[in-house]
């Protein structure tokens, strides 16, 4: 079994190679750029743990790893031009150097990388197919319900998780399930391990939405206070419009439909006077409980386990 760093490593020697043509490399550089300023690299680990839960890491699992990396650099790409955001990983986003026409073109050439790296798995490549295409077109609907919110007030905290399921969650649980796919793993150990991924996936996204407002930006690498700038509905937003004092609703309520130049600032004393730091530990927990208790269902022997044991605490508590 491999730890997370060791898997970390070894995906990077799969993936460290020029992934587009040279020419046009007015086209082609923007979409290597992105992929040249790191990440984590959660989502391909999962899918080599996935993978490695149930059998020796093979050749094809390295390719669905990449396919499913390069998915989320395209969809960043996107996000990033839906969002306005200027930093990415420490660094201008695509758009922000490039301009958003070019950052369009950057995306779709590598999402179609994603599906070309997809024709070179030899095992189960329907049942991967199948199940990619499924999970990148739930995270369009994810994406599109994230920018819908911006202009409603009155969401609950079912319809935010539903929302980030979508956009974030089934992209960490379709990973490990892929991987688990390629280790022949039976149905009701991947459907384990999915539910696994998607509850972690929520506690995931919380913690993004929570470092979000609350991050140092040196570490977080993107823009603090972006989404408050967005008037996205996180469940900061969402718990502090149905908890705040009456006053400081009615102050919140104005915020969310005018940009003050200390909008973040406002709108982030709002928050604490909620109380939401212990808000995200409470929420953060019941998806890292739901998780685990799926993972505990999966049958194979627990040692084979600790890596994604492992890997979750971390993504819950991660600074950025
Ligand atoms: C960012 O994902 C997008 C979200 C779903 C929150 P990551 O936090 O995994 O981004 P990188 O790949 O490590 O930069
Ligand atoms: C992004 O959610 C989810 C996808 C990219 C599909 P966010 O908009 O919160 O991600 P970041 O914070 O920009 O990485
Ligand atoms: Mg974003
Ligand atoms: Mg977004
Ligand atoms: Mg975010």
């Amino acid at each position: 079994m491999h730890a997370f760093t060791e898997l970390v490593e070894l995906f990077e020697i799969h993936f460290a190679k020029r992934h587009f043509p040279e020419q046009p490399s007015t086209l082609y550089d923007p979409a290597e750029y992105i992929l040249r300023l790191g990440g984590k690299r959660i989502r391909p680990v999962l899918c080599l743990m996935g993978n490695e839960l149930f059998d020796d890491i093979t050749q094809d699992a390295y390719h669905v790893a990449s396919a499913v990396e390069l998915f989320h650099n395209f969809s960043l790409i996107h996000d990033d031009i839906m969002d306005k955001a200027p930093l990415r990983r420490g660094k201008p986003t695509v758009h922000a150097l490039h301009g958003e026409p070019t950052a369009l073109l950057a995306g779709d050439v590598t999402l179609v990388a994603a599906y070309l790296e997809l024709t070179k798995v030899v095992r189960h490549s329907k049942k991967i197919m199948q199940l990619f295409s499924k999970t990148a077109m739930e995270v369009c609907e994810g994406q599109q319900l994230d920018m819908d919110f911006e202009k409603l007030q009155d969401l609950t905290l079912e319809q935010y998780i539903h929302m980030i399921s979508l956009k974030t969650s089934v992209l960490l649980a379709a990973s490990l399930r892929l991987g688990a796919i390629l280790g022949g793993a039976g149905e009701g150990n991947q459907q384990h391990l999915y539910e696994f991924g998607r509850k972690l996936g929520i506690a995931f996204q919380i913690q993004d939405d929570y470092l979000d407002a609350f991050g140092d930006p040196e570490k977080f690498g993107k823009q603090v206070g972006g989404d408050i700038l967005a008037n996205k509905k996180t469940f900061l937003m969402i718990h502090a419009l149905q908890e705040a004092s009456a006053s400081d609703r009615t102050k919140l309520q104005s915020l969310l439909s005018s940009n003050p130049p200390d909008k973040v600032e406002q709108v982030l004393g709002i928050f604490r006077n909620c109380g939401v730091d212990a808000w995200a530990r409470e929420l953060k927990d019941q998806y890292l409980e739901g998780a685990l208790n799926h993972l505990e269902d999966i049958a194979v022997i627990s040692t084979r386990k600790k890596p994604l044991f492992q890997l979750a605490h971390y993504l819950i508590e991660r600074d950025k």
